[in-house]
């Protein structure tokens, strides 16, 4: 009996009490219940198939049919490292190109100060403190030789004005670099701490005239000549617990 035949005496169907008792009637029956199980298996073949067929159809479709990126979209191709890559530019490097602003030098001021680089005297009293820095001009270049003239109350608020006393200048070296030993100027009447500062060109043409800032102390005082950019940049004490600020100056070419 052929595949066929067995289906289609299975889809014919025998009723099973036609069958009882009778050997040949029962090997019929398991050929048709055979036949049966066949054709159901045949029929979900016939079914999946095609259904399988339907689903790789729709998704070869739904992949036809996905936009298209535009070239902002577009996946991005390594370039070839033969493109040179352009060097740091000053302002990535940390250099500040902006002008350190002018500030008025007030009634306090005493030209020929000594040449020193530290204001501390024996006995003196006050929090200790280190200001360093450099002169740049607007290049980013080092000014070296530049005469930086500094003056200051003591931790008193008070200024000499007969003598020297916290007062002094120096020059910067070949990397445009100072540093200045002093102690914290206290605040005076209307003013906040601060320290101010000539710069002179080795010619002795005067380049600017401003003021110093400490973080901490100088915004806690309504002070209408007080600039935030004027503050130095508070750094780690040194060793001996000395405070440490930094502040640069940036002047026009
Ligand atoms: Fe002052």
């Amino acid at each position: 009996m052929t595949w066929g035949e067995r289906l289609r005496l299975g889809l014919s169907g025998i009723r099973r009490s036609e069958i009882a008792g009778n050997p040949n009637k029962v090997k019929t029956a398991y050929i048709l219940e055979y036949g049966r199980i066949e054709a159901y298996c045949s029929m979900r073949r016939k079914l999946i198939v095609p259904f399988t067929m339907f689903i790789l159809l729709l998704a070869a479709c739904t992949s036809a049919s996905s936009p298209t990126l535009g070239p902002e979209m577009q996946p991005v191709t390594p370039q070839s490292s033969s493109v040179p890559t352009p060097p740091p530019t000053s302002q990535a490097i940390g250099c500040d190109r902006t002008l350190t602003p002018a500030q008025t030098e007030g009634p306090f001021y005493t030209p020929n100060s000594p040449e020193r680089s530290t204001l501390v005297e024996a006995g003196m009293g006050g929090t200790q403190l280190l200001v360093t820095g450099k002169v740049i001009d607007q290049n980013c270049e080092p000014m070296a030789g530049v005469m930086l003239d500094f003056w200051q109350t003591d931790d008193q608020g008070e200024y000499d004005n007969v003598g020297y006393r916290m007062r002094g200048h120096q020059f910067t070296d070949e990397n445009g670099q100072y540093a200045l030993e002093t102690i914290l100027p206290s605040r005076y009447p209307g003013r906040t701490p601060h320290i101010h500062v000539k710069v002179f060109a080795s010619d002795g043409q005067e380049l600017l005239t401003t003021q110093i800032y400490f973080p901490g102390a100088s915004e806690q005082i309504p002070d209408g000549i007080f600039r935030p950019d004027l503050l130095a940049r508070e750094l780690e004490p040194d060793t001996s617990g000395r405070r440490r600020v930094e502040f640069d100056f940036v002047l026009p070419d």
